[in-house]
C-alpha cells in the first residue's frame, strides 16, 4: 500500500454481513478515510450469486463468482472473508496470505480450528489476519482484550456470545415455553437458522470462547479441548425453579485461568439475577472480563446482524490500513501475546472444572430421603448453599427437591450424583446444571 492510493478491498461473500460492510463503507466513506488516513474502497466482490452482488454494488466495483481470482489479484490489498465454513474459506485465506494480502474475517469456526496455522503463516508473510467480527459481532471484545486490557493478568472471561440461544432462553423463561417451541419461534423470527445445530449445541459459542481464551491467556487456539454442551436438553421447569431461587439460566462461554491450567467450557449456567450479565436478554451479547488490575469490565451489544457485524469488519479494515506501513514485528500480535511468548498451559478436562451446581432430584416423599442425600453430598465434601422442596402433587407421593451447592470439582459432583441416583427413593436421573456466581 502507498500513502495516496485508496486501500483496495476484495470482498468474499456479499450476503448479510458482506452487504452491510459494503453499505457502511460507502455511507461513512469520508469519516472512515479521516480515521484510516486514506480511503478504503471495495475493489472487487466475489459471490456465487452474481446478480445479487451486482444489484447491490452497481458499477462501483468488479464482480466475479471466482473467489480465487480475488485472493490472487495484485490490485487487492486486503481480503475480507465472509464466506464462512472451514473448507473453501481455509484455502482462500491461506492463498490470500501466500499472496501477501492482509485478511479480515468474521469466521470463528475457521480460526478456532485452524487459527494456529493461519496466524503462523500470516506472521511469516508479515501480514495481518484480523477477526474482531468473529466474536460477539459488533461488540469490540477482541480489541478490549488485546489492547485495552493489556496491562492486566486476565483471571477469567464469561460471555453470552450466541444470540440465537440467548433469544431462545429468554423466550423459554418469559413465556414458560419448552425448548422446541422457543426454537420454532426463533426460526420464525429469523434468529435461528433452518439448521440451528451450531448455535443450539453450543458449538458456535465454543468457537468464540476458544478465541477469547487464546487472547486472554496467551495460549494457542485449542477448540478440540473445549467442553461443549448446548441448551437442547434444558427444561422450562428448571428455568422456573432457578427463577424461584433468584437465578437466570444462560448459555455461557467461560474460560478461567487456574494454577494447574485453563478451563475452557460452554454450557448452560445459573447466574444470579442481580448480575448485569443475567439481564442480557433476547439476541444480545455480553462479555464479562475479570482482570487483576481493572477488576470486572462488561461489554454489551449486538452480536450479529448486517451493520453491527460490519462495524467490526470495518474497524479491522481501518486498523489494517493504519498498521500497513509499520514494521510487522511492531503490530499488535494476532493472539495479543508475542508469538514466541505463547504458553502451553493445559486445557483442563471438565471433570476438573470448579463451579457450584444446581441439582434437581425427583424423590419419594418419605422420612430419611433428604438425610440420605445430604449425607452423600457431605461424604463427597460438597456443601449445600440453598434448597427448595416442592409440595408433593396430591396422591403421587413424589416431589422435586432442588439444591444449590457451593463450589466444588465437577468430578466430586458427578460421584455424588451417581450415588444419589442409586438410592431406591430417587425417581429419574438427577438434573445437573452448573452455577456461576461471577464474583
Ligand atoms: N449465530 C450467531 C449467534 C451469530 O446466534 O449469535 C454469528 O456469530
Amino acid at each position: 500500500m502507498n500513502s495516496i492510493q485508496p486501500v483496495n478491498v476484495g470482498l468474499l461473500g456479499i450476503g448479510t454481513v458482506g452487504g452491510g460492510t459494503y453499505t457502511v463503507l460507502a455511507r461513512n466513506a469520508e469519516e472512515i478515510a479521516r480515521r484510516a488516513g486514506r480511503p478504503i474502497q471495495v475493489f472487487i466482490v466475489a459471490d456465487s450469486d452474481i446478480d445479487r452482488a451486482r444489484a447491490l454494488v452497481g458499477d462501483s466495483c468488479q464482480v466475479t463468482d471466482e473467489p480465487f481470482a480475488v485472493v490472487t489479484d495484485p490490485a487487492v490489498d486486503v481480503v475480507v472473508e465472509l464466506i464462512g465454513g472451514y473448507t473453501v474459506a481455509r484455502d482462500l485465506v491461506m492463498r490470500a496470505i501466500e499472496n501477501g494480502k492482509h485478511v479480515v474475517t468474521a469466521n470463528k469456526a475457521l480460526l478456532a480450528l485452524y487459527g494456529n496455522e493461519i496466524f503462523a503463516a500470516a506472521q511469516q508473510k508479515g501480514v495481518t489476519v484480523a477477526f474482531e467480527a468473529a466474536v460477539a459481532g459488533g461488540v469490540p471484545i477482541i480489541k478490549a482484550l488485546r489492547e485495552g486490557l493489556s496491562a492486566n493478568r486476565i483471571e477469567w472471561v464469561a460471555g453470552i456470545i450466541n444470540g440465537t440461544t440467548n433469544f431462545i432462553l429468554s423466550e423459554m423463561r418469559e413465556k414458560d415455553l419448552p425448548f422446541a417451541d422457543a426454537l420454532s419461534e426463533a426460526q420464525r423470527l429469523g434468529y435461528a437458522e433452518a439448521d440451528p445445530t451450531f448455535d443450539i449445541e453450543g458449538i458456535d459459542a465454543a468457537h468464540k470462547t476458544t478465541l477469547i481464551a487464546a487472547i486472554a491467556f496467551g495460549i494457542p487456539v485449542q477448540f478440540d479441548k473445549a467442553y461443549v454442551e448446548g441448551i437442547t436438553k434444558l427444561e422450562a421447569l428448571d428455568i422456573r425453579y432457578a427463577g424461584q431461587l433468584g437465578y437466570r439460566i444462560k448459555l455461557l462461554g467461560v474460560t478461567k485461568r487456574r494454577q494447574d491450567g485453563v478451563e475452557l467450557r460452554v454450557h448452560p449456567a445459573l447466574v444470579p439475577e442481580k448480575r448485569l450479565l443475567a439481564n442480557v436478554e433476547g439476541a444480545m451479547n455480553a462479555v464479562l472480563v475479570k482482570g487483576d488490575a481493572v477488576g470486572a469490565t462488561l461489554y454489551y451489544g449486538k452480536g450479529a446482524g448486517a451493520e453491527p457485524t460490519a462495524s467490526a469488519v470495518i474497524a479491522d479494515l481501518i486498523d489494517v490500513t493504519r498498521a500497513a506501513t509499520t514494521d510487522p514485528d511492531n503490530r499488535v500480535p494476532h493472539l495479543a501475546f508475542q508469538p514466541d511468548q505463547l504458553h502451553d498451559l493445559a486445557i483442563l478436562p471438565i471433570e476438573e472444572a470448579e463451579t457450584a451446581f444446581y441439582l434437581r432430584l425427583t424423590v419419594e416423599d418419605r422420612p430419611g430421603v433428604l438425610a440420605d442425600i445430604t449425607r452423600i453430598l457431605a461424604d463427597e465434601g460438597i456443601s449445600i448453599d440453598a434448597m427448595l422442596q416442592k409440595e408433593p402433587e396430591e396422591g403421587k407421593g413424589i416431589t422435586d427437591i432442588i439444591m444449590l451447592t457451593h463450589v466444588c470439582r465437577e468430578k466430586e459432583a458427578n460421584a455424588a450424583i451417581r450415588k444419589i441416583e442409586a438410592l431406591s427413593s430417587i425417581r429419574n436421573y438427577v438434573t445437573k446444571i452448573r452455577l456461576e456466581n461471577l464474583q
